[in-house]
């Protein structure tokens, strides 16, 4: 069964729907959204956990979190640009207004997170994508990373990866889209001081997910 489908099936829709909306391509955000909705379906003991999503826009995957997931006590949606939608109607959930790189962030994580975390982003631009792998990295609570990244940045790659194996990346006519989710997997990797990940992988979403940009970045500390 399609994303959409799955999401249409649930009970919540029609409630999910009316919050979200007006949403342009909703079929595509949708399917982003159950792109990780499903991943954090297979998460045992998720009443350990609550959700973080960075850059969050429509905030589909906290708010169709917080109704399909009655356990998880908090879904968070953080972006410095929040919409106008009636977020109040929806228990455990809250949208946050804040930039990532302000100082303050740290203050809001410290004083918001009481449980292990699950941090979710879907679609942060370029070097975005980065910031929220320091966020992941550098705070213990963040137990699961979900990330979807889009718009690349070749000078990234290059500084992450070094000229000769981006080079040799090339000539293997590796898809540029799919180097530049292996770069922040790289950079992750790289930059993890405090011992081997659980789990790291890349989820290449093309059957389901409706965006022409669809890795899913997996990773468990
Ligand atoms: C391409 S949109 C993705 C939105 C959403 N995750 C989705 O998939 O529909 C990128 C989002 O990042 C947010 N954003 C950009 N720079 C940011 C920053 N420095 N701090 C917080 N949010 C930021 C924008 O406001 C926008 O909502």
């Amino acid at each position: 069964m399609s994303y959409v489908s799955e999401f249409l099936n649930l009970k919540c829709s029609v409630d999910i729907l009316q919050i979200i909306k007006p949403l342009k391509k909703i079929d595509k955000e949708i399917s982003e959204a159950y792109s990780i909705i499903r991943q954090i379906r297979q998460i045992k003991n998720r009443e350990n956990y609550q959700i973080i999503d960075f850059c969050s826009g429509n905030a589909l995957v906290p708010i169709i979190s917080s109704f399909l997931f009655p356990e998880i006590e908090k879904n968070i949606a953080i972006d410095k640009n929040k919409l106008n939608r009636e977020y109040d109607k929806i228990n455990r959930f809250k949208y946050v207004k804040a930039n990532i790189y302000d100082e303050g962030l740290n203050i809001f994580l410290k004083e918001n997170i009481n449980q292990k975390c699950i941090l979710t982003s879907i679609h942060a631009c370029k070097k975005l994508s980065f910031k929220i792998c320091d966020i992941f990295i550098s705070n213990e609570k963040f137990e699961y990373l979900f990330l979807m990244p889009c718009c690349i940045d070749k000078n990234k790659i290059i500084e992450i990866l070094g000229i000769e194996l981006f080079n040799i990346f090339l000539e293997l006519n590796m898809d540029m889209y799919d180097i530049w989710s292996y770069s922040i997997i790289k950079y992750c990797q790289k930059s993890y001081i405090m011992g081997e990940y659980d789990k790291i992988s890349i989820i290449k979403e093309n059957k389901n997910c409706l965006s022409q940009v669809n890795n899913l970045i997996i990773i468990k500390k």
